[in-house]
């Protein structure tokens, strides 16, 4: 593979190994700016390889002679604990020096004491495992030279922020501090402002990012019978592997039981579920031994699970950017995947959130009808029969068969009284109906008012009793993030705040950057505000 930097020869070699083809966008931005030394901070979607993406750089810059630990790499669950541990010893295959620990809770702290003795350079692990073992000085991180945060926004949800910050108060002040994220809310910012050092923002989730790959539909349908269209729909399009979400744990424990019912191979993972059992369901579908999964956002979250054909949203998730995350699961670099979204009546509304978000139009499809389920049901079967029929090893069936051709019966009715033998393996009850809906939605009103997703709206809370001009707003932003003075817009200049717009893109260099920096003599807060547009719209509705 041809890189734009420098790489050790056996971290080619290791790369090669694993098929990579080409870097992805965010690992062609962020591997030469962390070999550099700049903190970073990367934004991209599930799947795009951001573990590579800090792994390399700090493979090629780890000083292996060294007995000290010398890089943590944090995360919120033990489950991604273990498969950064995986792809960097992948990656690292034919740098022999290489020793990686992974500490987590639920696991017995001796294991992982007695693991730690043996001098690993690289730390994996969870937050509130990692202060353990500091406070018991089994990890000692003064000569710690970079700091991993991945799946930021996730430990924060997770509560884990505290330990987090305990975490920094152990580390050098001197080093170099990176973190992932899939989304960007204001707390990961804040937890970025506090502990990383002027970071380079890295934010890829453009139109290419978008799972291109995925050809994705949706369908009209009432809750009660969403069921029956998720068996349908695996019925009919048979995907090798295939994740269910579903919005709440009660409801995978629901759904999972009523598809084992009818047949379906399938398991489920929650964050309910002991670690062990969790780990055991991933392992079975990362081997297809079980064919469906069915999951919440968080037990899924950050994991690499390979070659999903098919992502099913059994509920459309609350917020949009989680589809982004559901979907960002199948259509991995290289193949094509598909994604089906099941929509009640409620839920139309969050379908156009999200189509704002893609920026695309999500297809809206029929649900199979039960006679076509049977085709191809009964396809399947004529299938096996003619494969089956040309086999070794008969000698009993044909044992079988003459004692039954000995009988009054007819070779006719022996064979359907065989296939409905058959058919009773699935005998629970089903819906034969035509199960698609067809409901009005009620637009909203005031629809541009949600969100606009081309610009950002900041609120700055110095205004013109603080002497604050136009251009006092343009140099304060300008300076300190790469927006161009024409790119800040709507600048609203009043008594004791202001406003401005800036492309989306932008704006977590806003938030970052700007806020807490000093202008006109005082500390400037910036908050996210309602576009510009929404504000006149409401306004107009008023003078009605
Ligand atoms: O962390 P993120 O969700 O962005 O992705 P990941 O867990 O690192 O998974 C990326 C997958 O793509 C892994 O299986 C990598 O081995 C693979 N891959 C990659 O990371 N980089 C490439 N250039 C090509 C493939
Ligand atoms: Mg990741």
């Amino acid at each position: 593979m041809e890189m734009e930097f420098e790489m050790k020869k056996e971290l080619q070699m290791g790369i090669e190994e694993m098929g990579f083809v080409e870097l992805t966008d965010i690992q062609k931005v962020t591997m030469p700016l962390l070999l550099e030394g700049k903190d970073v901070i990367g934004h991209s979607h599930t799947g795009t390889g951001k573990t590579a993406a800090y792994a390399i750089p700090i493979l090629e810059k780890i000083d292996f002679e060294s007995d000290a630990i010398q890089s943590l790499i944090i995360c919120p669950t033990r489950e991604l604990s273990l498969q950064i541990r995986d792809e960097i010893l992948r990656i690292s295959k034919y740098l022999p020096k290489v020793k990686v620990v992974t500490v987590y809770g639920g696991d017995p702290i001796t294991n992982q004491i007695y693991a730690l003795k043996k001098k690993p350079q690289i730390i994996v692990g969870t937050p509130g495992r990692t202060i353990d073992h500091l406070e018991r000085h089994t990890i000692k991180l003064d000569q710690l030279t970079f700091m991993v945060m991945d799946e930021a926004d996730e430990m924060l949800k997770m509560g884990f922020q505290e330990d987090i910050e305990k975490i920094f108060s152990f580390i050098p002040e001197k080093r170099q501090t990176m973190m992932f994220s899939a989304t960007m809310p204001r707390t990961v910012l804040a937890l970025a402002k506090s502990y990383m050092n002027n970071p380079e923002i890295i934010k890829i989730i453009g139109k290419e990012e978008t799972n291109e790959d995925v050809v994705q539909y949706y369908y009209k349908v009432k809750r009660e019978n969403k069921t029956e269209a998720i068996y349908r729909l695996l019925n009919v399009y048979r995907p090798k592997l295939a994740l269910i979400f579903c919005n709440t744990k009660a409801k995978v424990d629901e759904l999972t039981q009523q598809l084992i019912e009818r047949g379906i191979n399938c398991d489920k993972i929650h964050g309910d579920l002991p670690q062990s059992t969790r780990l055991d369901v991933l392992k079975k579908f990362h081997n297809g031994v079980i064919e469906v999964m069915v999951a919440t956002d968080v037990a899924a979250r950050g994991l690499d699970i390979k070659a999903v054909e098919a992502v099913f949203n059994y509920d459309v998730p609350e917020k949009a950017d989680y589809y982004v995350h559901r979907i960002g699961r199948t259509g991995r670099i290289g193949n094509i995947g598909y994604s089906f979204t099941l929509v009640s009546k409620g839920e139309m509304k969050q379908i156009e959130e999200i189509e704002r978000l893609l920026k695309t139009k999500i297809k809206k499809r029929s649900i199979p009808t039960y006679d076509k389920v049977l085709d191809v049901k009964n396809e399947k079967l004529i299938a096996r029969i003619v494969e089956l029929a040309d086999s070794e090893n008969c000698d009993k069936e044909y044992e079988i068969l003459n004692k039954a051709i000995a009988t009054p019966l007819t070779e006719d009715k022996i064979i359907v009284a065989l296939l409905k033998m058959l058919a009773k393996e699935s005998s629970v009850e089903v819906n034969q109906e035509d199960i698609n809906e067809e409901f009005e939605i009620r637009r909203d009103f005031n629809r541009g008012a949600a969100s606009n997703d081309k610009t950002a709206r900041f609120h700055l809370n110095i205004g013109k009793i603080d002497d604050l001009t136009v251009s006092d707003i343009l140099d304060f932003v300008c300076s300190k993030i790469q927006v161009q003075r024409r790119e800040v817009q709507d600048i609203a200049i009043l008594t004791e705040f202001s406003f401005f717009t800036v492309p989306s893109q932008f704006a977590d260099g806003v938030m970052i950057k700007l806020n807490g920096s000093k202008l006109k003599g005082k500390t400037a807060k910036l908050s996210a505000s309602k576009p510009m547009n929404s504000e006149r719209k409401r306004f107009d509705n008023y003078r009605h």
